[in-house]
């Protein structure tokens, strides 16, 4: 008989979900293979996690390790010895990892030491910017991964940079584009807002997504975004699902009942995959600190700026709808200001985000049965 390929594909947080459904789905069609879901339980929040895997079809994780939150060095190392557990109970042939979470780092190391080969997903993207957790994650899963899947070139020429051998790198696109094509048409028909009975002013909303640790942890900044938020919900209504860090930092810092008093601005729970998909679609702009919400905006042509300093997504600067604004108050609001004069930054989608990422991925895993 022949051998069949057991595979551990390993989700942790909630962007972890959306890259591993059209991964899973595709692994699914092949006898050859024989694809076991991890979840490490990073994210348990029914927002955060359960939703996700009701509105992409993705079956109930196989095993969960049932981490939780912590600090990095707890989260890190309870994944790592959980996932070393069950490794040695029952060695997989392959370990798959996506993006740049905790959870991706952690599994890699295990799997490394155990000399199980390594794919990861999304490989290659650099910011540059250590002091960021996941350009940590990125830089190490990258050193110890044996395949090493890229959504854009500028990966591969940043993998070569470092001493990378280019057997191991698959330029393949993007599987965060996958699953986007596969429901954008079921989430515009949703009408989330419509559901809520949402009221939005006449220029249109503007949709804002903030979690990342130097902008929520940190008050000055903190406090510079949320003045922003103010000055755009008095020109057009402003929709903002609060990340559960976000949450805490705004309460921790007092900032909470400034936000609730703002008569322009929505403020909603943490929003599933659809639901979110379906407001983001009717955007006039959209204004965050996720990586994969830079990509999502490209394909969607809806301008994106993006509250960080810099981006290990470079393309969607160079060629999708991003902007890159940082965390200052007068350049936030002008270039808000500039989109409503009707200065859009019109973008083209990037080479290979045609939503047949995850087939790539899958048929070069094909070829090592
Ligand atoms: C993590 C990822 C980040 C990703 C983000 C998406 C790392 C280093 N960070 O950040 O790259 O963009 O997920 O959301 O892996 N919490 C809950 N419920 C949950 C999970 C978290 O309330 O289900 C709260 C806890 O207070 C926790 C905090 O959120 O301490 C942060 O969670 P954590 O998983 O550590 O990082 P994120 O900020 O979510």
């Amino acid at each position: 008989m022949k051998k069949t390929l057991k595979i551990y594909n390993v989700v942790g947080a909630r962007p972890n979900f959306m890259k591993i459904a059209p991964v899973m789905e595709q692994m699914k069609l092949r006898p050859e293979l024989t694809p076991i879901l991890i979840h490490t339980g990073q994210h348990y929040d029914e927002k955060l996690s359960k939703v996700f895997f009701d509105n992409l079809g993705l079956p109930e994780p196989d095993i969960n390790l049932g981490i939780g939150s912590g600090s990095h060095a707890v989260q890190t190392a309870g994944v790592m010895i959980e996932f070393e557990k069950l490794c040695d109970r029952d060695m997989p042939d392959l370990v798959l990892v996506v993006g740049d979470v905790n959870s991706t780092l952690a599994c890699s190391l295990v799997a490394a030491k155990l000399c199980i080969p390594i794919a990861h997903v999304e490989a290659g993207l650099r910011s540059r910017d250590r002091l960021m957790p996941e350009e940590i994650n990125r830089i190490v899963t990258d050193a110890i991964s044996d395949y090493l899947f890229t959504t854009s070139k500028d990966a591969d020429a940043n993998l070569l940079a470092e001493g990378i051998p280019m057997e191991k790198i698959f330029f393949v696109g993007n599987v965060m584009v996958d699953t986007l094509l596969k429901h954008r048409d079921q989430a515009v028909k949703l009408n989330y807002l419509k559901i809520i009975n949402c009221k939005i002013k006449e220029g249109g909303y503007a949709l804002v997504t903030l979690h990342r640790q130097s902008n929520v942890d940190d008050r000055e900044t903190l406090a510079k975004i949320v003045a922003a938020i103010e000055y755009i919900q008095n020109q057009l209504t402003v929709i903002f699902p609060v990340h559960p860090r976000t949450k805490k930092q705004l309460q921790k810092y007092g900032m909470d009942r400034k936000l609730a008093s703002l008569k322009g601005l929505v403020l909603l729970e943490p929003l599933g995959y659809l639901d979110f998909l379906s407001v983001m679609s009717g955007a006039r702009v959209v204004l965050t600190d996720s990586g994969g919400l830079q990509e999502e905006t490209t394909v969607l042509g809806i301008p994106c700026l993006t509250i960080r300093e810099n981006t290990e997504r470079p393309i969607t600067v160079s060629m999708g709808t991003n902007q890159l604004v940082g965390t200052d108050y007068g350049r936030i609001i002008s270039a808000v200001e500039k989109i409503l004069e009707g200065n859009d930054i019109r973008g083209r989608i990037p080479e290979l985000w045609d939503g047949r990422a995850a087939e790539r991925i899958v048929d070069i895993i094909g070829k090592l049965v």
